[in-house]
């Protein structure tokens, strides 16, 4: 592993490539191996066991292919694994938590708006962030089981997805809360149906930005940014059927890669 070896970033599926777009225009000199586990989509309704045992899985393939840096581009699994793979794992791990440290320092209803699986509704992860981050904000958890799967299809902003989003959503603005935070990364692929409903009402919280910032922060801290121009950007893996996918990855990731294949890690 040395500077010029790629990062690792996984998620259940496609949402992940919201934190590579905010990785790329960061640091546009590194090369990108993202995992999409799409066979084993959506992370939200596993358990915990499988979670720590897949993540694992994933993070050895990245180990193996030489990888300097791994990003758990799903929050599902960072909230279940992250500690875990820190311990196994002995280069940095940078994971993603729904924003609501900003939103709750932003709002003034006194009121945050979380958009996020139930399983990162329920962790107790996130009841820390809230305690810890957010003391004094009524922070009201939104569970949307439909938008992991929409995004996946392809369903950006069409009928459908703009149904679910007002399902979600509205009741919410309802609430007068005044930042919806996005604590999925698949929910970055639904901001223009999302941004439409809450038009001024709401300031909408998304953390790739962050989570590349991060990631920046642990490469100069441990001397592993890449020094070199013109690197190649992304190299593309999914453990499910790459035709499926065709619509949604044409929406979420319309420029080059250099390898998209499918490949089941076991
Ligand atoms: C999922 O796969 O259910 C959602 C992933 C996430 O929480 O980012």
């Amino acid at each position: 592993m040395d500077k010029h070896s790629p990062i690792g970033v996984f998620d259940s599926g496609l949402g992940g490539l919201s934190i590579c777009r905010a990785i790329l225009d960061a640091l546009p000199q590194e090369h990108l191996f993202y995992f999409a586990d799409t066979a084993n989509t959506p992370y939200g309704n596993k358990s915990d066991r499988f979670l720590l045992q897949r993540t694992e899985q994933i993070v050895e393939f990245f180990v193996q292919q030489g990888c300097k840096a791994i990003v758990v581009a799903c929050n599902t699994a960072t909230v279940h694994s992250i500690a875990k793979l820190r311990e196994q794992f002995k280069l940095p791990v940078i994971g993603v938590e729904p924003g609501i440290k900003p939103a709750g320092k932003a709002t003034k209803t006194g009121k945050v708006g979380v958009l996020a699986t139930q399983q990162t509704l329920e962790s107790q992860s996130f009841a820390q962030l809230k305690l810890l981050e957010c003391p004094d904000v009524d922070v009201i958890g939104q569970a949307c089981p439909d938008f992991v799967s929409l995004v996946e299809s392809g369903s950006f902003n069409d009928t459908k997805a703009q149904e679910a989003v007002f399902r979600y959503v509205q009741p919410l603005i309802a609430q007068q809360c005044d930042q919806i935070v996005l604590g999925c990364t698949h929910f970055s692929f639904l901001l223009e149906p999302i941004s439409l409903l809450v038009a001024n009402k709401a300031n909408i919280v998304d953390t790739s930005i962050a989570v590349a910032k991060q990631l920046e922060r642990r490469l100069r801290q441990n001397n592993l940014l890449n020094p070199e121009q013109n690197n190649p950007a992304m190299s593309f893996y999914s453990s499910g059927s790459l035709n499926d996918s065709r619509t949604a990855l044409a929406n979420c990731w319309p420029d080059k890669l250099n390898i998209a294949r499918q490949l089941n890690i076991q």
